[in-house]
């Protein structure tokens, strides 16, 4: 029996497509639902295109209650009973509450080498404080925001003339390698951190 996976998204979902695309064959788990917090994410889209159920949880009617979206979050991801819950650019920080209900069955992708630049603009800070290098990491998420297990992590230098955005063109293919590398050894049962390149 292969293991059940739904993905969290809230923008383009290229993520989303790498960790789709990797799970055939004989990989342990299977995409069982794609979810955005953004209704008309892009991701949902080409997650439909794929045949795989999609659901929108929209997190503005609920004004800030975190509960109650968390609690909607939770209802319909349980109603596709996955085993792994992948974060895939999906936007919204998620409080212990959630995160105890779904113990050590979370996985997140951060674009930064953490424990550096937890948070946003991770390229930016990594420029403006003149890393040599920098990179992605895939981390199982605990009630800490971008901290818990390190799974995975990928670098790339920092190149003379680097601005966010090209960072960010090169970091993505690694995130697009190590995510889907990651969740096959996690689905396995394998949480020793694999290091690209
Ligand atoms: C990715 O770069 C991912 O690392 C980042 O959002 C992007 C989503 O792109 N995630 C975060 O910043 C989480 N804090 P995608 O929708 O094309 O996968």
């Amino acid at each position: 029996m292969s293991l059940r996976v739904a993905i969290l998204i809230s923008g383009g979902g290229s993520n989303m497509m790498a960790l789709t695309r990797s799970m055939r064959g004989d990989h342990p788990a299977r995409p069982c639902l794609v979810l955005s917090n953004v209704p008309g994410a892009g991701g949902l889209a080409k997650a439909e295109g794929l045949g795989i159920a999609t659901a929108v949880v929209d997190h503005r009617p609920f004004a800030g209650d975190r509960a109650a979206f968390e609690a909607a979050l939770h209802r319909s991801l349980s109603d596709h009973a996955p085993d792994i819950l992948c974060l895939a650019g999906f936007m919204r920080i998620l409080t212990s509450d959630f995160v105890r209900g779904w113990e050590g069955r979370i996985l997140n992708i951060h674009p930064s080498l953490l424990p550096r630049y937890k948070g946003l603009h991770t390229h930016a800070r990594a420029i403006e404080a003149g890393d040599a290098e920098a990179g992605c990491t895939v981390h199982q998420v605990t009630d800490a925001l971008d901290d818990g297990p390190i799974l995975g992590q990928a670098r790339v230098p920092l190149l003379p003339g680097d601005t966010p955005e090209r960072l960010a063109e090169r970091i993505l293919p690694m995130e697009h390698a190590l995510y889907p590398m990651v969740l096959r050894r996690f689905a396995s049962g394998d949480r020793q951190p694999v290091y690209l390149p």
